[in-house]
């Protein structure tokens, strides 16, 4: 009955503690929850008045499947604004969600056996996609040790004759990690070497700590820009994952008249109205998202240090996004109330059932010695869900 195409598709090895989480809230049990990877914030409320006005203006039509004109050229202004991007509004295609865009990359690039070089931790949804569009996912794990940083001799050694792309996530969803100048120079210059392209996945680029600043590869890819695609939305950075806008940006033609071709035919266009709110999104003064992203940081330091006061768990310092990911491997053989530890769900069961805490499985993640936690949630909710986790991991055996 199904296509081999979606076979090759692993259901999400986290839906079952996904549904029995559900179950527990629905049954009234108190769960602190740090499972959802979205801000907590509301939209604001420039952002939603824009939406409803475009509703009572009845801008409630079809629109070009690319994205309405003024929309393509307010995120062009915003690359040039503030990533010192140089991209025409014909350079820019706007789809459903940064998920939505990668998909259409996905589909609009890869032949059956294409290689796509994902460095993980990953985000969940980059192997499923690639698979989806006949493409091969292959692994490059990060280190640990050094931050999460690319292992360049061991990328260059898994480079072949079909790898076509690599995906850059920085910050990165699941690990927080901020890639540093000197590797995204040298992502460059790989992708240059081997011609390959770079799918630049910038969607928590405002998310960013320690003073740091968010660099888009496109930085240094200057010589040879038609092999990138930005890729970017409104979804993170102003609260907005409802609305269902994000975007590619590349010089590279083709790609972006594939991609618009594969949307016309499949969704139309985004939304009218999101569309119209993304225009005051990307246009809302950066102090609105700068109040976000302190009160991130703060949360984010909390987290950290309490993580870190729980013996046995270590957890890199995130510098990005609003995730950590811790790692538990001391508990690895050991038991908790009776039941043995010996992956990611396990872990996320026990701590489930026994601390009501629901984090989510390192697995999803390519990694089954992590959980991650999201500080997208109250710091009463930080501090209960925490000294929940303590509790529970203290009876450890
Ligand atoms: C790394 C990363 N990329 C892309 C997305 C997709 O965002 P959206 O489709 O909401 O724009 C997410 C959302 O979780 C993400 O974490």
């Amino acid at each position: 009955m199904i296509s081999e195409r979606l076979k090759k598709v692993e259901p999400a090895p986290t839906l079952a503690i996904d549904a029995k989480t559900k179950q527990m809230i629905k049954e009234g049990v108190d769960i602190v929850g740090f499972g959802v990877g979205e801000p907590d914030f509301n939209t604001p409320e420039n952002i939603k008045e824009a939406g409803i006005q475009a509703i009572r203006a009845n801008r409630t039509r079809y629109t070009a499947a690319a994205g309405i004109p003024e929309l393509k050229t307010a995120v062009a202004d915003k690359l040039k604004r503030e990533n010192g991007l140089n991209y025409k509004p014909s350079e820019i295609v706007v789809s459903c969600g940064a998920k939505h865009t990668l998909f259409n990359i996905f589909m609009a690039l890869l032949n059956p056996g294409d290689e796509v070089i994902i460095f993980s931790p990953y985000w969940v949804s980059y192997p499923e996609q690639v698979r989806i569009a006949d493409g091969v996912p292959v692994f490059i794990p990060l280190d640990e040790s050094r931050n999460f940083e690319i292992d360049f001799d061991r990328l260059e050694r898994s480079i072949t004759r079909k790898t076509r792309a690599m995906i850059v996530n920085s910050p990165s969803n699941p690990t927080g990690a901020v890639l540093s100048e000197d590797s995204l120079m040298k992502l460059a210059e790989t992708a240059l070497k081997h011609s390959l392209l770079i799918i630049s996945d910038e969607i928590y680029e405002k998310f960013i700590y320690n003073g740091k600043r968010h660099i888009s590869i496109a930085a240094f890819m200057k010589e040879a820009d038609d092999q990138l695609i930005v890729v970017n939305g409104v979804s993170k950075t102003y609260a907005m994952t409802g609305w269902r806008i994000g975007y590619l940006a590349s010089h590279n033609r083709e790609i972006v008249s594939a991609v618009d071709n594969l949307q016309s035919h499949s969704t139309s266009n985004p939304a009218s109205m999101a569309q119209w709110a993304a225009i005051e999104a990307v246009q809302t003064p950066d102090s609105v998202v700068q109040a976000m992203a302190s009160e991130f940081d703060r949360r984010r330091r909390h987290i950290l240090k309490r993580l870190r006061g729980i013996p046995g768990l270590t957890c890199v310092e995130p510098e990005g996004a609003f995730y950590v990911f811790p790692n538990f491997s001391a508990f690895i053989g050991k038991t908790i109330r009776g039941r043995r530890v010996s992956g990611s769900l396990d872990l996320a069961d026990i701590l489930l059932n026994e601390a009501k805490v629901a984090v989510v499985p390192g697995i999803a993640f390519g990694s089954d010695s992590h959980f991650r936690l999201s500080y997208a949630t109250s710091m009463e909710n930080i501090d209960k869900g925490l000294d929940r986790i303590a509790d529970t991991l203290k009876q450890a055996r």
